[in-house]
């Protein structure tokens, strides 16, 4: 198994509030890991540390040498009065080619938006042209944050298969940062649930079983990584239909 990254009890102190406390964990390729954890718990700030946009004020973090990574942030702020087609868009990654690019955008089913005013794009059409991007310079590791907020189930559902199927074309990690817990569980190895220190990880089966996890979410979204598991058991099309009323 490579070893992309590896955190040892790193923490991130800023104006001497501590945000990470000791996390340590490693991603590796092949490996779908997702990040849980309330809103404020520091998952953002670990998924800025990985990237070395944020420094870290102890402990130690080893990168694959030449590690390759593909991201997409919480939110991008694109300058409304600024014209752009998704072709441009694509383009600021100066080092991409047309071939590249489109190649990049049919992975996700958005050749079609190629010159669409990135302004003009639905919410799960800019998600699936971030995911292009994010894909173009095939990544050794995806970092996701929260690449599905805004979209309806279908779109939450066509882009989970999306980064499921660059995954398996790529054989890259994925660091994903989600609270779609009922749509994830089935695609992920690990989670980590994080709340400025790592209370648990492990298979969606362990954590799901675990009293942190429990109290810190609650047994309704315990129940919700159950449900998949009972699902990934025996009754798919009776869980799925249960998972889609859960909406
Ligand atoms: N540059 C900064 N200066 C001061 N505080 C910060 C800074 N960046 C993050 N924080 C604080 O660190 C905490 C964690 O923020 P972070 O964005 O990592 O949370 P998150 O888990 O991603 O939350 P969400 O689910 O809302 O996206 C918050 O209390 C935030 O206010
Ligand atoms: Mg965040």
């Amino acid at each position: 198994m490579t070893q992309l990254i590896s955190l040892d009890n790193v923490s991130v102190e800023i104006n001497h509030q501590k945000i990470l406390d000791d996390v340590s964990l490693s991603i590796n390729l092949n490996q779908i890991i997702t990040l849980l954890g309330p809103n404020g718990a520091g998952k953002s700030t670990m998924v800025k540390v990985i990237l070395g946009l944020i420094p870290h004020t102890s402990g130690e973090i080893k990168r694959l040498a030449n590690l390759t990574i593909g991201y997409i942030p919480q939110s991008i702020n694109l300058n409304p009065t600024l014209p752009i087609t998704v072709k441009r868009f694509m383009h600021l990654n100066k080092k991409l080619k047309n071939k590249d690019i489109i190649n990049s955008l049919s992975l996700v089913e958005a050749e079609y938006l190629i010159d669409k005013s990135i302004h003009q794009l639905s919410g799960g059409e800019l998600q699936r042209v971030l995911l292009a991007q994010a894909l173009a310079k095939r990544p050794q590791l995806l970092i996701l944050d929260e690449p599905t907020q805004g979209l309806d189930v279908n779109g939450q559902i066509l882009l989970y298969d999306l980064i499921v199927s660059a995954k398996k074309q790529f054989n890259c990690g994925v660091l994903m940062v989600s609270h779609d817990l009922h749509l994830v569980m089935a695609k992920t190895d690990e989670v980590i649930c994080l709340n400025h220190h790592i209370c648990c990880s492990g298979t969606p089966a362990i954590v799901s079983n675990d009293p942190e996890f429990i109290s810190l979410f609650g047994g309704h979204c315990a129940s919700q990584i159950a449900v998949y598991k009972h699902c990934h058991n025996h009754q798919h099309d009776f869980c799925q239909k249960h998972t889609d009323f859960n909406q």
